[in-house]
C-alpha cells in the first residue's frame, strides 16, 4: 500500500499529493465545481467521487485499448494513485459536434455534425482564458516538442475511437472533449482525468445535455446526469 504525503499542488477540482515513491502522486477528487476559468466554482456534492470512479472506468478503458495512460489503481472512493508526469501545459480538443466556443468562434449552428472531427489546441492558462493556440505556439515556446505535438495528437484521435463507440453503445454522443498529456521517463502519457467535467456528452435520442453544460448553463442535476451516464456505461458508484 502506498502513503500518502504532502500537497504538492491544487488546482480548481483536484488536487496532487506526494507518495512514498517519487514515480506516483495521488490525485485526490474534490467536490469542487468550476467554470468560465474559475469565476463560477460552488461545491456538488458526491463530485469527487463520482469523477473518480467514472475516472478509473474510462482509464482503464483506454489502456485496454492500448493508449498509455497514468493511471495505476484507485487508493480510496475520492482519490487515485496515477504516475508522478511532467505535464504539458497544452489542451487537447476533439470535437465531433459543433458547440461551446467553436460555435461562438466561428458562428457554425449549435449541433451541426463535424465530418471529419476537427482537433484544437488550447493553452492551459486560466488568467489568459485558455487561448487557442497551434502547433507553432507551442514549438516556438517550448511547451512541447514537435514529436510529443503529434504523439498528442495520434493519441487524442485514438481515444476519440475508443470513446465514441463506448458511449454510442450506451445510448449518447460525445460531442466533444478535452485531454491533457504529461511526460513519463520520456515518453507521452494521457493524464488529468476523463469525466463529465471535461467533455460533452448529449443523449442520443433526446439530445438531453449529461455533462458540466448542465452547471455552465445552471441547468441543475449536474451530478444526477454524471451518474445516470456511470451507471449507462457500467461504472460501479
Ligand atoms: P469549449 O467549447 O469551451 O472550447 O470546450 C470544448 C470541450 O473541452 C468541452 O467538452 C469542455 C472541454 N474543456 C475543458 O474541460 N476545459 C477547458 O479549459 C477547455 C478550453 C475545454
Ligand atoms: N474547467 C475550466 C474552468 O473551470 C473551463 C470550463 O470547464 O468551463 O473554468
Amino acid at each position: 500500500m502506498m502513503e500518502k504525503r504532502q500537497e504538492l499542488f491544487t488546482g480548481k477540482a483536484k488536487s496532487i499529493y506526494a507518495t512514498d515513491n517519487d514515480d506516483y502522486v495521488i490525485m485526490s477528487f474534490r467536490d469542487d465545481t468550476s467554470a468560465f476559468d474559475g469565476e463560477k466554482i460552488e461545491q456538488l456534492s458526491r463530485k469527487g467521487e463520482v469523477n473518480n470512479k467514472f475516472n478509473a472506468f474510462i482509464m482503464e478503458q483506454l489502456a485496454n485499448a492500448g493508449i498509455p495512460t497514468h493511471f495505476k489503481a484507485l487508493f480510496n472512493n475520492t482519490e487515485s494513485v496515477v504516475k508522478n508526469m511532467q505535464m504539458m501545459p497544452v489542451e487537447c480538443v476533439v470535437r465531433n459536434v459543433a458547440a461551446g466556443s467553436l460555435c461562438r468562434r466561428l458562428g457554425v449552428e449549435d449541433g451541426t455534425e463535424l465530418t471529419p472531427p476537427i482537433f484544437e489546441f488550447f493553452l492551459k492558462n486560466d488568467e489568459l482564458h485558455d487561448p487557442m493556440i497551434n502547433e507553432y505556439h507551442i514549438e516556438t515556446f517550448g511547451w512541447a516538442k514537435e514529436e510529443d505535438v503529434n504523439k498528442m495528437k495520434e493519441l487524442t484521435f485514438k481515444v476519440n475511437v475508443v470513446l465514441t463507440k463506448l458511449f454510442a453503445d450506451a445510448g449518447m454522443i460525445l460531442v466533444d472533449y478535452k485531454l491533457e498529456f504529461g511526460l513519463f521517463k520520456g515518453e507521452v502519457i494521457l493524464g488529468d482525468e476523463f469525466s463529465p467535467d471535461g467533455c460533452r456528452l448529449w443523449d442520443a435520442e433526446t439530445r438531453k445535455k449529461l455533462d458540466k453544460d448542465r452547471f455552465r448553463q445552471g441547468l441543475g442535476g449536474v451530478i444526477e446526469a454524471y451518474e445516470e451516464v456511470a451507471r449507462r456505461i457500467g461504472v460501479s458508484l
